[in-house]
């Protein structure tokens, strides 16, 4: 793709299938999308039945004609496989495609993403038409990428998935045996007596065994990864050379995107945070994190695939973004390090499901609309800022945020379970470093530390093998490491650590956790500095700890524990680790966090204060660094921050921003 393109990819998913049979809409469509700055569109996502309109009769000159015609326009194409959803002649032809629910209830034809992952006739239909796509299209010099199906997502419980799962499992325990250990099948008398007795986890059947669960997630994950590198290897038979890449959701827990992400060269994704529900600056940050998490997965620039140039219309209430948000969300994607603005969708549909969801072009069709007017804005910025296509963003900090910790924590039973907010406590630890300026990686604990000056694993539950080990290296090299309550206390099948935790850190972090008390809604506690008396308020979860060697740097204030540590600090080897006892306010979090990156020496973008509401992200390539400073209150807020040597690339510094605006400053790296 680099080598085809150089600007930041503009555009978004376009469907002219749903409009072959009006060619006037289909030329107004590209005079306007290049009005707009418009550069690229994702194609065919769900045209399957217009290409394939018969088993095996195909018809792709109407594709062709319009990958030629947009490419006359300068317009290019990321070409999508088909496999989101299927033709009403491929389920009746083969109902072993429709998925089977937990209930074991098989759909009957509607809808889309509800395939059966591993149905052959479906890998099969899927490879013939990968295939023939690949071959007749991957040398058009108009596509660039190829776009892998449609947010991949889902789980079927057929025969055929049933076995798929048993054989997954004989070739990762190799005896039953083994499963009833690494199971604790004994519990309620659940032993199995052999593979075939083995089924996926069911509300009308086996839910009491959580390393059931665990593997059961990582077999769907698994799975689906396969299917996508079927439908790649379906691709690279007919000859495809251009890269790959499938689009993933918002903080979506059941594929593990660090597997599938293996599968292709790029990870884009779909963002539709719903703006001013919450505070914009909340918004804001928790999109922000979403970008980083996807960024960090390759730690590549990745692409934003679908955003929403209005409101989308599947939410409960559809509000409308205000003037200036598009334009904002839009560059907070490229500072965060994609190298795309793309939107869902172009034109809005006539029909459907989505026929109210914002798209650059209304059903009225013409160029004096807002939110058309806004898209022309962003496209107009992202071509000022061509230069920083391509650069890299670079974190001395990481938070931990893991898939198969998600999956262990939020399936397990007590001590809370309602809700253990483990993406809120990633939120407040991720926050606090944003607020401070500084980028921020979000990794899986299988990930490298060693690159970072500071990492936080809000309640890792679960350690998954090695990384104990690993921390332990990191601290005594001289890592700042931050863990938090209910950490460290099971392995990898959900088995509970015996001898003490946090399993194998112990000595790490100089103390033991003792019990954890869970707090009912509205209750809470207090955390009293040991140093200067400052108080927060904690509530959900509070962990009592036994200090060996760490220090308190804050005390209970309430209950039976009042005057026990909250906060801890340890020295080990050249390094320091920190324990948060319980589920503080997000002041406590910014707050220690100031102090543990001053001590930890890391470089700021500025060395002041960066007002609320305000962001800082920074771009960096082999020259220059590109600094994006973007406010997200909805009033004008006062920042000018010392920027010696940097040029304005886009927007303005006059001392005050102006709601929901972005500025732009380029300077030599130092
Ligand atoms: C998802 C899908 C798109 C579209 C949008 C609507 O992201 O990939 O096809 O349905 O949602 O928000
Ligand atoms: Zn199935």
């Amino acid at each position: 793709m680099a080598e085809n393109f150089h600007r930041f990819l503009y555009g978004g998913d376009y469907n002219p299938d749903q409009w072959l049979e009006y060619p006037d809409i289909l030329k107004e469509d590209i005079r306007m999308m290049k009005e707009a700055h418009i550069n690229t569109v994702t194609l065919g996502v769900f045209a399957w039945s217009k290409l394939e309109p018969q088993d095996g009769v195909y018809d792709f000159d109407w594709m062709e004609e319009i990958i030629d015609r947009l490419y006359e326009n300068g317009i290019y194409v990321n070409l999508a496989t088909p496999s989101g959803a299927r033709p009403h002649w491929l389920a009746d032809k083969y109902p072993e495609v429709l998925q089977v629910d937990e209930s074991r209830r098989r759909q009957i034809f509607g809808l889309r993403h509800n395939a059966c992952f591993t149905s052959p006739a479906y890998r099969m239909k899927v490879y013939q038409i990968n295939r023939k796509l690949a071959e007749r299209f991957d040398r058009h010099p108009g596509v660039i990428l190829w776009h892998v199906s449609n947010e991949y997502g889902g789980e079927c419980h057929c025969p055929l998935c049933q076995q798929a799962f048993r054989d997954w499992l004989k070739e990762k325990y190799h005896t039953i045996d083994e499963i009833n250990r690494r199971w604790n099948t004994a519990f309620w008398s659940h032993t199995y007596q052999s593979f075939d007795q083995i089924e996926s986890p069911s509300s009308i059947g086996e839910s009491s065994i959580h390393g059931l669960y665990l593997d059961w997630r990582r077999f769907m994950s698994y799975q689906i990864t396969d299917f996508c590198r079927a439908e790649i290897r379906a691709l690279r038979d007919g000859g495809a050379l251009k890269k790959t890449t499938a689009n993933f959701m918002y903080n979506y827990s059941l594929i593990n995107y660090h597997e599938l992400a293996q599968a292709v060269d790029i990870v884009s994704w779909d963002n539709y945070p719903q703006w001013h529900h919450q505070k914009e600056p909340v918004t804001a940050m928790k999109s922000a994190m979403q970008h980083d998490i996807m960024r960090s997965i390759k730690k590549e620039p990745f692409l934003l695939m679908e955003s929403c140039p209005g409101p989308t219309n599947w939410s409960p209430v559809s509000k409308l973004k205000r003037p200036g948000i598009l334009e904002a969300a839009s560059l907070q994607a490229v500072a965060h390090g994609s190298d795309s603005v793309l939107y869902f969708q172009i034109r809005k549909g006539r029909g459907g499901f989505e026929k109210f969801h914002g798209a650059v072009i209304d059903h009225y069709g013409k160029s004096d609309d807002r939110v058309y007017q806004e898209c022309c804005q962003v496209g107009e910025d992202l071509e000022r800022l061509t230069q920083v296509n391509f650069s890299k963003v670079e974190s001395q900090a990481a938070v931990i945020y893991d898939w198969e910790n998600r999956w262990a924590l939020e399936e397990s039973c007590g001590p809370r379970n309602e809700n253990m907010f483990y993406k809120e406590a990633v939120e407040k630890s991720y926050s606090a470093f944003r607020k401070l300026g500084l980028n921020v990686d979000v990794i899986d604990s299988m990930q490298e530390l060693d690159c970072y000056k500071v990492v936080a694993a809000p309640l890792l539950y679960m350690f998954r093998p090695g990384f104990a080990e690993k921390v332990r290296r990191y601290v005594s090299g001289g890592g700042r490491f931050i863990l938090t309550y209910w950490s460290g206390v099971v392995d990898e099948n959900d088995l509970c650590v015996l001898g003490g935790t946090p399993g194998g850190l112990m000595d790490v972090m100089g103390l033991r956790s003792t019990e954890i008390d869970a707090l009912y809604e509205g209750e809470n506690n207090e955390m009293i500095s040991a140093g200067d008396g400052r108080r927060y308020t904690c509530e959900h979860l509070c962990q009592l700890v036994d200090l060996k060697t760490a220090k308190p740097l804050y005390l209970y204030g309430g209950d039976f524990y009042a005057g026990t540590a909250a906060a801890t600090e340890n020295d080990f080897g050249s390094g320091k680790a920190y324990y948060i006892c319980a589920d503080a306010e997000q002041k406590f979090y910014d707050d220690l966090y100031a102090g543990i990156v001053a001590e930890a020496g890391i470089r700021k973008v500025f060395s002041g204060e960066i007002p609320e509401g305000i962001a800082v992200s920074v771009r960096t390539d082999a020259e220059n660094e590109y600094i994006f400073i973007q406010n997200y209150n909805p009033q004008p807020t006062a920042f000018l921050p010392e920027m010696e040597d940097a040029e304005l690339m886009l927007g303005e510094l006059t001392g005050e921003m102006k709601p929901f605006s972005t500025a732009v400053l380029k300077r030599k790296k130092r």
